[in-house]
């Protein structure tokens, strides 16, 4: 097993409330994925999990046990860092029997399960080597090796894959995957980065500033993202924002007035929303040439080529320069050339005054929030 419950954790350093009450439950076999700007606590909250940092208020719950007191090793966790923290001077072998040397574990016994641990990283070729012989993904796996042994109840994750360039993380980001299907244990992940979180999370916790903006499986947050915070961070490039003037609300949606040009965008209705202005959310990939329901001139200012796609950063009705279209690889457009562009409103998001969003009618298959690689709890 390996279910973890935070209870309304809080850590203070000095007066800096870093983590303001976290209440978050992850279940056995699940892989959670924890996004969000630099310093707004990632690495704080899990070396809290760890037992690395101590907690100021709260409690953290593994398998029913309250674990505030209980020192690292104690808790059935193993942690693996963003810097390998291999030992230079140890063969691989010995850096993955590290910790079952600590438990002074009998030599036979040790030996097979590092050997086990080998074979599933595929180092068993390489478990007489020094790390300084190993390229950046072997060391990294050979860090995830020490954390195997010990057979966690629960694995947490630093960032693991960002020293690695980026074939090679996302080979790694596969072999993690089918790790946690082998392991079938409970994983906890932090990164920086969009395509790990969308892959590899069977729930996705985007946090802001010490606090939990949303809690959703990758496709959830995507299409249904419960404030302009989420909206803005997951997905990528991130979505426009427009000002709109609410102008009323029927029971098919919200009306809003866009320079002028008025529509409907489907989400549940506030009637509280008349007259305030509002902000209406679209993302890069739904931008389309020609015309939509509301319609528009861009004016790029940078054009990318991707290959696949063209990414327009723009002037849009001659404002700003940040506006973000994502248009087919092929398209033939030029910096400074005014494009006609638009949007549909089933596309787009609508958020009010203090930034809370409308809930928008599109109906989430099973897929988009099924956990799929989870393992149901025994
Ligand atoms: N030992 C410490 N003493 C004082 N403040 C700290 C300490 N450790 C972290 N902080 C502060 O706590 C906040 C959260 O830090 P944390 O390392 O958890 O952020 P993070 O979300 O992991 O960021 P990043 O994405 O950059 O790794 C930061 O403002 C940081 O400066
Ligand atoms: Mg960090």
């Amino acid at each position: 097993m390996g279910q973890l419950l935070l209870n309304k954790v809080q850590k203070f350093y000095g007066d800096f409330e870093v983590l303001k009450g976290v209440q978050l439950e992850v279940k056995n076999g699940e892989f959670v994925v924890f996004v969000g700007p630099s310093g707004c606590g990632k690495s704080t909250l899990l070396r809290m999990i760890a037992g690395l940092d101590a907690t100021s208020a709260g409690d953290i719950v593994i398998d029913g046990l309250r674990v505030n007191d209980l020192p690292p090793v104690k808790r059935g966790i193993a942690m693996v860092f963003q810097s390998y923290a291999l030992y230079p001077h140890m063969s691989v072998f010995e850096n993955i029997a590290f910790p079952l040397r600590v438990e002074k574990m009998e030599e036979e016994k040790l030996k097979a399960k590092v050997e086990h641990a080998a074979r599933i990283l595929h180092l068993d070729q390489r478990l007489q080597q020094k790390p300084g012989m190993l390229s950046g993904g072997q060391r990294q796996r050979v860090a995830i090796g020490r954390a195997i042994v010990r057979e966690p109840k629960i694995f947490l994750f630093d960032e693991p894959l960002s020293n690695l360039d980026a074939a090679l993380r996302a080979d790694m980001r596969i072999e993690l995957a089918k790790l946690h299907r082998q392991l079938k244990a409970t994983m906890i992940y932090v990164t920086h980065d969009q395509v790990e979180a969308m892959t590899m999370a069977d729930r996705i916790v985007v946090l802001n500033a010490g606090e939990i903006a949303q809690t959703g499986a990758p496709l959830e947050l995507y299409h249904k993202p419960a404030n302009i915070f989420v909206a803005g961070f997951i997905g990528n490039p991130k979505m426009n924002f427009l000002s709109v003037k609410c102008v009323g609300v029927t029971s098919d949606g919200v009306t809003v007035d866009y320079k002028g040009q008025q529509v409907t965008i489907p989400v549940t209705p506030r009637e509280t929303a008349v007259g305030k202005t509002l902000t209406l959310g679209v993302r890069p990939e739904h931008i389309q040439l020609g015309s939509g329901d509301i319609s528009f001139t861009v004016v790029p200012t940078v054009i990318e080529r991707l290959g696949a796609q063209t990414v327009a950063y723009a002037a849009l009705d001659g404002e700003g320069e940040n506006f973000c279209a994502m248009l087919p690889g092929s398209i033939g457009i030029r910096p400074e050339q005014p494009l006609a562009a638009g949007i549909n409103r089933v596309d787009c998001h609508l958020f009010d005054e203090n930034g809370i969003a409308f809930e928008r009618h599109v109906e989430l298959t099973d897929i988009d929030v099924s956990l799929l690689n989870a393992t149901p709890a025994a």
